[in-house]
């Protein structure tokens, strides 16, 4: 089963590069990663909005193979939303991969469970994978609220799901203390967590779902701590903000899975 699970490395570059930085980057990025990366990992690049279709020009001009994602969106196909993108536009646009309740979408922006809900719908109603976001706080989890957090996270915003959707998309454990901080997780204590996340799909869902749903680790990974977390049975994939704006040290995190063979 966990073989059955292809590695998935996705880049969040949030609100970073312009649409000109974003095409250099990833034609470093596609210039830098091995070929052979392609064959045992999936890599995703989300950029901004605003560079997506000079992105997805480069990619399918070049025919690379990096996976475009976007970082979120609204969930109504069109209507008087000012300022927001639908799910429907980035299809479009030929995106694959759309990252869905990010911990900063949630706290900054102030998205509520039903509405990561209703957009994870919405992405899989317009035929992309959501790579939906769960993590605990640094006070939730010293409170040893952990496990119910991000449980009941999976629930509200997987609800209404059938296994064969839950069983294509990607689960994003991301501990809210350690984005950005330079903290990470512990490698147990990451796959803890994920193993928690696997079972509340077993649960809702039936073990054959849980077997094939991936599953991420984000926050402050790093080439050096790339490998321990990958080597853990139920982490699936990384999901990468600051290493990912740097193209030989996303690549760095990438090689790990082609390195081990
Ligand atoms: P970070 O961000 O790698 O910069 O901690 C991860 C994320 O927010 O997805």
């Amino acid at each position: 089963m966990a073989d059955a699970r292809r590695p998935l490395i996705s880049g969040n570059w949030k609100m970073n590069h312009n649409h000109f930085e974003a095409i250099q980057a990833v034609q470093k990025l596609a210039y830098v990663l091995n070929p052979a990366d392609h064959d045992v990992v999936d890599v995703s690049v989300h950029p901004p909005f605003t560079d997506i279709r000079s992105v997805q020009t480069v990619i399918e001009s070049d025919q690379m193979r990096l996976i475009l994602g976007a970082q979120h969106c609204h969930f109504e196909e069109k209507g008087a939303f000012t300022g927001e993108v639908s799910p429907t536009m980035l299809a479009k646009l030929n995106v694959a991969l759309v990252i869905v309740g990010h911990s900063e979408r949630r706290e900054v922006f102030g998205e509520t469970d039903e509405e990561v809900r209703r957009k994870v719908a919405a992405v899989l109603a317009n035929g992309m994978t959501p790579i939906f976001c769960c993590g605990e706080t640094q006070e939730e989890r010293v409170a040893g609220g952990t496990d119910d957090k991000v449980s009941g996270q999976v629930r509200a915003g997987l609800a209404g799901l059938s296994p064969q959707q839950v069983a294509g998309l990607v689960i994003a454990y991301e501990p809210i203390w350690a984005i950005g901080t330079g903290l990470t997780a512990t490698p147990e204590d990451a796959q803890a967590a994920c193993r928690v996340l696997r079972g509340v799909v077993a649960d809702g869902w039936g073990r054959a779902t849980a077997d094939s749903v991936r599953i991420q680790y984000g926050g402050s990974v790093k080439p050096v701590n790339a490998p321990d977390m990958m080597v853990q049975p139920d982490i699936d994939g990384l999901l990468v903000g600051g290493a990912s704006l740097d193209p030989d040290e996303f690549a760095r995190i990438v090689a790990y899975h082609r390195l081990i063979g």
